[in-house]
């Protein structure tokens, strides 16, 4: 079959691999429809992470299974599914628990708990830009689509950005009501603050400097802040007569940068600590890696990134991290997508085949203009 292949910084190829097959009896095999480029593979492509030369990537995957392994009983062959990217066991502690993001058997690195497909340090697996992927524990992580192909671009954000963006409003502890402020108009912000606009929030304030990201937000419903127009924490204490917003999200992660592109990684936590009132809480769904060797400083290097946690603490904030369970919210956010009260497609700007994947990295990597979130049909 073919699929996207890591060979180097800032360079994938599409390659000839072989077909996956079914190894346990628990896995199954789907042939993917569908399969989005991610702003986390933008990390492992342009070289800030360890991930190994030759891995197949892509951990945003849906499709029809194809093929199941003689102990799944649930899943049947023909049916559409939503993988989440998160690969998990269903029996260890923590997926008992509903953190199938920190699984503590599918992923055999050392000191990681939780596994993805395609992805640095997050197990040995083949990732889903590719025509087919073994899909482990598939009775546990398979999520029933309808039948057919209607909501296609709805449902693969199902396998990671939209469950990510609701994760970050709920790490937030956002009710009601509340002003939340989202860093970070890439996929995973303007999905989380298409969330919190569901969830009820009175005010979403989005920021960024890409003003075709600042656009979409705006359509949506949420108020823009261009941080290329004056420090974004500022505007939205401004917007809030000096309060701040009652909670807020982090969607940009460790390459955070200012206005003239020089990155700094503590920049959106300084921010939302300021822009945050006293007593609320942020949650932080953008990446931070415990080892960056591109970082500019021996300290972010080993992911020791110094931010105001004197300020945070003195405001009594609280802050949530990490990977999101897909699992926890993937079923309901998919019966708001067919009720029609989540519609998390309006950011889809292209759909390639898999052999203009090449293309498709260079340009979301760039974020040019107009490149808001690439989706690959390597059917097509
Ligand atoms: N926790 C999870 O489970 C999970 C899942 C998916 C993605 N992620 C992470 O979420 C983050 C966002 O993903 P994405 O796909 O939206 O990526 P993206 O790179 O497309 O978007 C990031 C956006 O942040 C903006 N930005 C950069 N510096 C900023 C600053 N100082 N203030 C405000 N905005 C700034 C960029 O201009 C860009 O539009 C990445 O770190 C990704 O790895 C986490
Ligand atoms: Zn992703
Ligand atoms: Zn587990």
């Amino acid at each position: 079959m073919r699929a996207v292949v890591y060979r180097g910084p800032r360079e994938v190829a599409v390659e000839q691999v072989p077909d996956p097959a079914i190894q346990e009896p628990t896995d199954a095999i789907v042939r993917i429809t569908t399969t989005n480029i991610c702003g986390s593979d933008l990390h492992m492509y342009e070289g800030r992470t360890s991930v190994e030369q030759g891995k197949i990537l892509g951990h945003e995957n849906m499709g029809i299974v194809a093929e199941v392994g003689d102990a799944v009983s649930r899943i049947k062959p023909g049916s559409r599914v939503s993988v989440p990217f998160n690969i998990a066991c269903g029996s260890c502690r923590n997926c008992e628990a509903g953190w199938t993001s920190y699984c503590l058997r599918t992923n055999p690195s050392e000191g990681m708990d939780g596994a993805a497909y395609g992805y640095a340090n997050m197990g040995p697996y083949d990732g889903g830009q590719a025509e087919y992927l073994r899909v482990p524990y598939a009775d546990f992580n398979l999520l029933d689509l309808p039948p057919g192909e209607d909501h296609e671009n709805d449902f693969t954000m199902l396998s990671d950005i939209f469950p990510t963006g609701w994760h970050g409003t709920e790490l937030a502890g956002m009710r009601p009501g509340d002003s939340v402020a989202v860093f970070g108009a890439g996929p995973v912000g303007l999905l989380a603050a298409h969330s919190a606009i569901i969830r009820g929030a009175a005010e979403v304030f989005v920021v960024d400097k890409e003003r075709d990201r600042l656009a979409l937000a705006e359509k949506i419903g949420a108020h823009p802040v261009d941080l290329a127009q004056a420090d974004p924490a500022q505007q939205i204490l401004d917007a809030t007569s000096g309060q701040g917003a009652d909670c807020g999200v982090e969607a940009v992660g460790y390459q955070a940068h200012d206005s003239a592109g020089q990155e700094h990684p503590e920049l959106v936590l300084d921010n939302l600590v300021e822009s945050v009132r006293s007593t609320g809480g942020i949650g932080v769904v953008g990446v931070y890696l415990p080892q960056d060797p591109g970082a500019a400083t021996e300290q972010a290097q080993r992911g020791r990134i110094a931010f105001e946690y004197g300020t945070f603490f003195s405001k009594g904030q609280h802050m949530g991290t990490g990977q999101c369970p897909v699992k926890r919210y993937n079923r309901h956010l998919r019966d708001l997508i067919i009720a029609g009260r989540a519609n998390p497609a309006f950011l889809v700007s292209h759909e390639l085949g898999l052999d203009q994947a090449v293309e498709g990295y260079d340009k979301f990597d760039r974020r040019e203009d107009g490149w808001t979130k690439v989706l690959l049909h390597p059917a097509a």
